[in-house]
């Protein structure tokens, strides 16, 4: 529940893309926040403010002080308690009227009376617009997005598309998912600002001839949530990715590296820029040791491959790692605590997490949490989200405690 207990207000205006706000409206309940959806008179002849209402779980307020004077101050008191205000979609009309200072209507007066962002921060105001691509091309509609940027408003898209008015063009609503991350992010406590984390993730394959190959069953679950959960904490991240059942999240620097020999060469290229590394790739241990550059026939006997020991990326890499944080995994199916301890050890990690096979391809993750000083935490089984920001936390106490040794000498 990322978002648990959130007030978010949730203006929307007049657009086809009006519907889209019932999905994202969908999902920022199901995060846990409370929505509190204002609709322009025009949205309402789009969507209608029952929809809203049903998947909100709270009353709807629409067009301008037409109804009671009561809920209009209601709405008053709403934008006080806001954690965050978004408009998806919004018009050239709402962007033109909140940057020109004009409140003449319900959702334009709460925008103002929520002094966004001024109050609630910056960048905890978002818009998403949604328009015909020559008018999102207008040079007074471009003008206002650059005036209400410089004051903190967080523009979200719009993306290249299809439109409702036949064209194809810039002006088509953000994806939903997108738009629901920048919220996640807006709303997040940006501890980890200022880091440039590199995370490697899924399985690499030791290829034997052009259409053959060895791998393994690694999803990349545990390496995406971790770049999920250290973006929206506010960190510069590069994901290398070997092969994955997940699409790696919004807002990551995403590199893709099927083989060993190309992972390794990734991560060694980023290394240096980086200040923490978190090895989750399940890399291949072997690789062929004559890759065939013809198919193998299947003859008339069987076949013998020789494999031969792949390159220990996370220990090359740690070798070299300074003053930076170096995290590892161990996936062991016996002596679960002994074996990550040795490897923690003998890869010089400042942090290990022992898992076993269950977690592969799995939502959640039962593990050993152990330290380089020794201390080993036993952690319940948990969502890989949720482990992903126990992780996190970890290490910026890691870093934390490396700096107060520093400083005290
Ligand atoms: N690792 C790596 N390069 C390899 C193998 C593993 O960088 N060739 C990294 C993994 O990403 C993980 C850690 O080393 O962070 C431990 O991986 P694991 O598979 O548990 O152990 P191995 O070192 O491969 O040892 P073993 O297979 O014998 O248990």
């Amino acid at each position: 529940m990322s978002l648990q207990g959130k007030n978010i207000i949730l203006g929307v205006t007049g657009g086809i893309a009006a519907y889209k706000a019932l999905e994202l409206t969908r999902l920022l309940r199901k995060a846990g926040a409370e929505v509190f959806p204002v609709m322009t008179k025009a949205a309402a002849e789009f969507v209608t403010p029952l929809s809203f209402s049903t998947l909100a779980g709270s009353p709807v307020s629409v067009g301008t002080f037409d109804r009671t004077a009561e809920r209009g101050v209601n709405h008053i008191n709403i934008a006080d308690r806001a954690d965050l205000l978004v408009v998806v979609p919004a018009t050239a009309n709402i962007i033109g009227k909140v940057a020109g200072g004009i409140a003449d209507d319900l959702l334009s007066t709460v925008i103002m009376a929520t002094d966004a962002p001024n109050r609630l921060g910056r960048g905890r105001a978002l818009i998403a617009p949604a328009m015909n691509h020559r008018m999102y091309r207008n040079p007074i509609v471009q003008a206002n997005i650059e005036k209400l940027t410089a004051l903190g408003y967080i523009f979200v898209g719009p993306e290249r598309g299809e439109l409702a008015c036949g064209w194809e063009g810039d002006g088509r609503l953000a994806p939903v998912a997108e738009i629901f991350s920048a919220i996640e992010r807006a709303l997040s406590q940006k501890d980890l600002d200022g880091e440039r984390v590199l995370i490697s993730a899924g399985a690499t394959r030791t290829v034997i001839d052009p259409v053959r190959f060895i791998s393994n069953a690694s999803s990349g679950r545990m390496g995406v949530a971790l770049a999920a959960a250290a973006v929206r904490r506010g960190a510069d991240v590069t994901l290398v990715a070997g092969v994955m059942d997940v699409v790696p999240p919004i807002g990551v620097n995403v590199i893709m590296a099927e083989t060993t020999a190309l992972m390794q060469k990734e991560l060694e290229a980023r290394f240096a820029d980086s200040t923490t590394l978190i090895m989750a790739a399940a890399v291949a241990d072997f690789q062929v040791a004559q890759e065939r550059k013809e198919k193998i026939k299947k003859g008339n006997s069987g076949l013998i491959l020789e494999l031969v020991k792949a390159p220990d990326i996370l220990s090359g890499l740690a070798a070299k790692k300074q003053d930076r944080l170096v995290v590892g995994f161990a996936l062991e199916t016996e002596n679960l605590k002994a074996n990550a301890l040795a490897k923690l050890k003998a890869k010089a990690l400042d942090l290990i997490i022992a898992n076993s096979p269950e977690a592969v391809g799995s939502d959640s993750n039962k593990v050993l949490l152990i330290s380089k000083d020794g201390l080993v935490e036993d952690l319940p089984l948990m969502t890989k989200a949720e482990l992903a920001d126990i992780i996190l936390d970890k290490v910026l106490s890691i870093k934390k405690t490396n700096q107060e040794t520093v400083t005290n000498g």
